[in-house]
């Protein structure tokens, strides 16, 4: 035990990311009036430089003060009414957050399950569009809890505009890591958020909607801090509903300059593909198996199953105290047999090398390598 504290500690977890220098000053600013025209100005760049992420000329993005999970609940607030149906694409534990809260918001729901690892097959999400009618098909882009990306949204884009059904996606853990063009691909609502791939600090979120999403928005029994439509009305001017977490956006912004202005988002999707191949690759080589088939793995989560007789806490443990580096456990069933790594925001190849060499001297310590 070398007695780190949170000083020389680097975290790879799959949200927060660490921040860089620029985005942690720009966060230090003074506060402003969110009323004021200053505040507009930032707004309006925040919201201009967002759309070049989603890839969306509509305009319609939504910036809300709350984690992913609030720009999740919203879409879904404000997308489906009580007694509607909706489809849901579940891959684990993000995709059972959408059920659940699709139910507390009344609908109907059906779900379609991935086995552990993978994507539910295409096939079965047309047998199952070509059966019912629904109001709306929900899905995770990348599904966090098990390292898994859906590669065919825009498939099934095109199947659910055949059903009559808007197509919604959560892309927290994915946007501007993993190819996503909201415009072109024909999506109808993604939710997403400022503290993983953008490389902002936590407390922002974001709902992108199509023009025909956002003509069908839903209001009624939507509580106020839920209901996209009063950030519509104000994000015309340039403002919030309520008070924003003004000094986050101060953050974001520089986040998205240097996202969308100097990296750029193919450079950003890139760079992190790169740094997760490195670490598939020399996970393998240290007798680790991603928990995702191949074509679905993830380039945002990278998910490794451990040997059987070997727990995640104990390798995360000795990885914190012995290379001053974290990463995650699994959640759910998975808690204890998979880690998880965040490859977010501004972590690099040189940072892979380190989290190799952190799970091969963790692995050796606990018995596992
Ligand atoms: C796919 C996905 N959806 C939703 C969430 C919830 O986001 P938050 O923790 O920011 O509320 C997460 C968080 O990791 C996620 O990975």
């Amino acid at each position: 035990m070398t007695g780190r504290t949170a000083v020389n500690i680097k975290y790879f977890v799959p949200g927060p990311t660490e921040l860089c220098e620029r985005v942690l000053k720009a966060t230090s600013t003074q506060v402003i009036s969110h009323r004021s025209s200053k505040f507009r100005e930032i707004f309006n760049e925040v919201r201009d430089l967002l759309a070049g992420v989603y890839a969306t000329d509509s305009g319609n993005i939504a910036i809300l003060t709350g984690s992913g999970t609030l720009a999740v609940n919203s879409m879904i607030y404000g997308i489906m009414k009580p007694g509607e149906r909706a489809l849901v694409i579940s891959h684990g534990e993000f995709g059972e957050r959408i059920v659940r809260a699709l139910q507390a918001r009344g609908c109907l729901v059906d779900v379609l399950r991935s086995k552990e690892g993978d994507v539910v097959d295409l096939n079965e999400v047309r047998e199952a569009l070509g059966k019912t009618s629904y109001r709306a098909i929900f899905t995770t882009h990348t599904e966090t809890s098990t390292g898994v990306t859906t590669r065919y949204l825009p498939e099934i884009a095109e199947e659910a505009k055949a059903n009559g059904a808007l197509i919604c996606v959560d892309a927290v853990s994915s946007l501007a890591g993993e190819p996503l063009k909201m415009d072109d691909w024909g999506l109808d609502a993604v939710s997403s958020c400022s503290q993983k791939c953008i490389g902002a600090p936590p407390g922002l979120s974001f709902v992108a909607l199509s023009d025909e999403a956002l003509k069908s928005l839903r209001s009624d029994g939507v509580p106020p801090y839920l209901d996209l439509q009063k950030y519509f009305e104000y994000s015309k001017d340039g403002e919030t509903p309520f008070t924003p977490a003004v000094n986050i956006i101060y953050g974001l912004l520089e986040a998205l300059r240097i996202l969308v202005l100097e990296e750029g988002v193919e450079g950003r999707i890139s760079r992190l593909g790169e740094v997760s191949e490195k670490l598939y690759s020399g996970a393998e080589s240290l007798g680790l198996t991603p928990l995702a088939r191949r074509d679905v793995r993830s380039r945002t989560v990278v998910a490794l199953k451990l040997p059987e007789n070997i727990q995640a806490s104990r390798v995360i443990k000795e990885m914190r105290e012995e290379c001053g580096i974290v990463i995650a456990r699994g959640m759910g069933n998975l808690r204890e047999k998979i880690v998880r790594v965040g490859v977010m925001g501004y972590i690099t190849s040189k940072d892979a090398d380190a989290i190799l060499e952190g799970l091969e001297i963790a692995l050796r310590r606990v018995g596992g390598a």
